[in-house]
C-alpha cells in the first residue's frame, strides 16, 4: 500500500480551515509541519509481517483530514512551536484515532471508511480488530517516552474513548436521560481525544501552563461539534464528500442526535411518529437479515427532516462555545486560527 500521493498530500488541510485568516505564510509553515508528521506515521505503521504491514498502513493511506495533528501543531505555537516532540505527540494522537476506526468501523458494521471498503469488509472482522490494535501499540510505544505526565494524559484519554464507545453500545439504561447519555457519549468517543490532541501541544511546547485549561476544553467542545456535524454527514447522500454511505449508523441501529430528536417530536407529532416507526421497523429487519436498501427513503425523510437542521444548529452552539472558551488566549494567529478551526468544522462536508 502506497502512502498518499504528492498531490493529495498537500490537500490534507481542511480546504476552508484557514478562511478569515490571511496569513499564507503560516498556513505554508504548517502544511510543512503536517507533512512531516505524516512521515512520521507511516514509519511508525512499518511492520516485518506482511499481512500486518498491508492492514495497519490501509487507511492512513485511504486519506483523512488530520484535524487531531493539525490541532497539536496549533497549540504548540502557544509555546515553542513544532518540535520532534510535538510531531511525534501528533502523530501518536492520529495512531489512536486511526485504531479507534479499525474497530468503530466492525462495531458499526461500516461498509465504507475514507472512501475505501471497511477493513473488515477487505479481510475480516478479527483483521480488523488486530490490525486496530497493532496500531494501539504503536500509539502507544510513540508516547512511551514523552514522560508521566504524557502517557497518564494517552491512556486517560484512551480510556475515555472505549467507554463512550461502551456507552453507545450498551445504551441509555434506566434513570439515564437520552440526550444527556448521547452529549456524553460524544464528548468521551470525540471530544476527549480532540481535547488530547490540543492539550499535548500546550503541555509539550514550553507554553504557559494557564493554556492547558482553555485548549482543552476548547478540544472537547469542537469534538462534539465535529461528531454532531457526522450525525448530518451520515444521512448525506454524497458519498464523494463522506467516503461513506447514507444514513449507515441509522439502518445499523446507532443513536444519532437527529434520531433522538425525532423520538422527541414523535410523542406530539404523528407525522414525525410515522417516520420513527418505519425507521424502528426497517432497523429490525435488517437486524433479521433484510437488505439495508429498504430504510433508503427513511434515511432521505429524516435528512430533509427539520431534526436535521436542529442538529446543525446545535453543533454550531458547541462550536461557539469552543471559541468562547479560548477567550482568555492571547489575541495571535493561533486564537485566529483555533476560530477558524471551530467554523470550518460546523461548516464542513466530509
Ligand atoms: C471520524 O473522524 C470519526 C469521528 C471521531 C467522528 P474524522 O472525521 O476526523 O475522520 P478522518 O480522520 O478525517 O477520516
Ligand atoms: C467514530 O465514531 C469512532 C470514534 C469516535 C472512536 P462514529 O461511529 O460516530 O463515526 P463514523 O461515522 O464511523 O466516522
Ligand atoms: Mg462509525
Ligand atoms: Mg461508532
Amino acid at each position: 500500500m502506497s502512502r498518499i500521493s504528492e498531490d493529495t498530500s498537500t490537500q490534507m488541510l481542511p480546504a476552508n480551515l484557514f478562511r478569515g485568516v490571511r496569513d499564507k505564510v503560516h498556513v505554508r509553515r504548517l502544511q510543512k509541519q503536517l507533512e512531516r508528521v505524516e512521515d512520521l506515521i507511516f514509519e511508525n505503521l512499518n511492520f516485518a509481517s506482511p499481512i500486518a504491514d498491508t492492514t495497519a498502513k490501509y487507511l492512513a493511506a485511504a486519506g483523512g483530514k488530520r484535524v487531531r495533528p493539525l490541532l497539536t501543531l496549533l497549540t504548540s505555537e502557544l509555546g515553542d512551536g513544532p518540535s520532534e516532540l510535538i510531531r511525534n505527540a501528533a502523530a501518536s494522537i492520529e495512531l489512536t484515532h486511526l485504531a479507534s476506526l479499525y474497530h468503530d468501523d466492525v462495531m458499526d458494521e461500516a461498509t465504507l471508511r475514507r472512501g475505501v471498503p471497511a477493513v473488515h469488509k477487505t479481510w475480516s472482522n478479527s483483521v480488523a480488530i488486530l490490525a486496530g490494535d497493532l496500531l494501539f501499540a504503536r500509539a502507544s510505544s510513540l508516547i512511551s517516552g514523552m514522560g508521566e505526565e504524557a502517557i497518564l494524559l494517552q491512556t486517560a484519554t484512551f480510556e475515555r474513548l472505549c467507554l463512550g464507545q461502551l456507552h453507545e453500545t450498551i445504551g441509555p439504561q434506566a434513570g439515564d436521560e437520552p440526550l444527556q447519555h448521547y452529549m456524553q457519549v460524544l464528548a468521551d468517543k470525540t471530544g476527549a481525544l480532540i481535547a488530547s490532541a490540543a492539550q499535548m501541544g500546550v503541555l509539550l511546547s514550553g507554553a504557559p501552563r494557564e493554556y492547558a485549561d482553555p485548549v482543552t476544553i476548547y478540544g472537547e467542545k469542537i469534538g462534539v461539534a465535529f461528531q454532531l456535524v457526522d450525525d448530518v454527514l451520515d444521512l448525506s447522500d454524497d458519498k464523494q464528500q463522506t467516503g461513506k454511505t447514507a444514513g449507515t449508523d441509522i439502518r445499523a441501529g446507532v443513536a444519532t442526535l437527529p434520531m433522538l430528536l425525532l423520538r422527541e417530536h414523535a410523542i406530539n407529532d404523528s407525522a414525525a411518529a410515522d417516520l420513527l416507526r418505519r425507521i424502528d421497523e426497517g432497523v429490525q429487519m435488517i437486524e433479521g437479515g433484510a437488505d439495508p436498501s429498504i430504510l433508503d427513503v427513511e434515511v432521505q425523510e429524516l435528512y430533509a427532516h427539520e431534526v436535521t437542521q436542529e442538529t446543525q444548529a446545535t453543533a454550531k452552539r458547541w462550536a461557539d462555545d469552543a471559541v468562547y472558551s479560548i477567550s482568555s488566549l492571547p489575541d495571535t494567529i493561533v486564537k485566529d486560527s483555533l476560530t477558524a478551526l471551530a467554523e470550518s468544522i460546523v461548516n464542513r462536508e466530509g
